[in-house]
């Protein structure tokens, strides 16, 4: 049997049918898919079991929760009969609802996002963050663990010192990643895998890079996400 990389594919797509392209395509080469509140939004818990039923691989539920941590709670108990492996919550959403999210989701490793990459320093000061934005992501991450979080989703970046400030028994996972061979499209600060499997990553989140090659059939998706994933394992 074939290896599979530490690679959740990011299924950003709005064409259920297309989705499940990607998931046959890809799925000898990546570990999981990564589901994000678009493709949660449009097809719901159903489209989630459709691609659950395609595939062994995992999955990892990204939809950011942030709310009181009776209503986090409640979502958590209402996805977990989809049993991800991973479910995010926003650190920011303080320890209590990372704490009701851990309780309500006992299977689930919780995967805490500490400071959106699109947000800049500026951006952290209008909101009141005092810290620089590395210092504020350190922060919510061993605050996120603390209260019961099993994962830390950070930039590429900030893999390092989350490690250090979280140890070696939390997941990092890390979007932002570009082959050397691809462009940035809209990311900002990347790095290319096999730097940041070296940073402290345990799991990369690669969307367009792979899911480009869908322009050109399926094969030559087939052949893209096995390329990439040649350079992990
Ligand atoms: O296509 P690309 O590789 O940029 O996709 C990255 C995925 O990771 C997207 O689903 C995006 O929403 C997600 N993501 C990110 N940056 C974050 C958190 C999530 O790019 N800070």
């Amino acid at each position: 049997m074939t290896r599979r990389a530490p690679i959740f594919l990011a299924i950003d797509c709005d064409d259920l049918d297309i989705a499940k392209s990607w998931v046959k395509a890809t799925q000898e080469s990546v570990c999981g898919f990564k589901l994000g509140l678009e493709f949660f939004a449009a097809f719901g818990g159903e489209g989630v079991r459709q691609i659950a039923d395609l595939t062994d691989a995992e999955l990892f539920l990204d939809l950011k929760l942030h709310d009181i941590p009776n209503t986090v709670a409640g979502a958590t108990r209402a996805v977990a009969v989809l049993k991800p492996r991973f479910l995010t919550v926003h650190s920011s959403g303080g320890s209590a609802m990372v704490a009701a999210a851990a309780i309500a989701g006992p299977d689930i490793n919780i995967a805490a996002v500490t400071i959106l990459t699109s947000l800049t320093s500026k951006d952290l000061s209008d909101i009141g963050f005092e810290s620089s934005p590395l210092d504020s992501a350190v922060r919510l991450a061993q605050l996120a663990v603390s209260a019961g979080a099993r994962a830390i989703v950070c930039s590429p970046l900030e893999i390092a010192s989350i490690r250090t400030a979280v140890g070696a028994d939390i997941s990092i996972i890390t979007p932002g990643v570009r082959p050397t061979s691809s462009g940035s499209d809209d990311q900002q600060r990347t790095m290319d895998p096999k730097s940041a499997i070296s940073a402290g990553a345990d799991y990369l989140v690669i969307g367009r890079p792979i899911t480009s090659a869908w322009t050109d059939g399926f094969d030559a998706l087939r052949a893209r996400a096995a390329t990439i994933a040649a350079e992990l394992i």
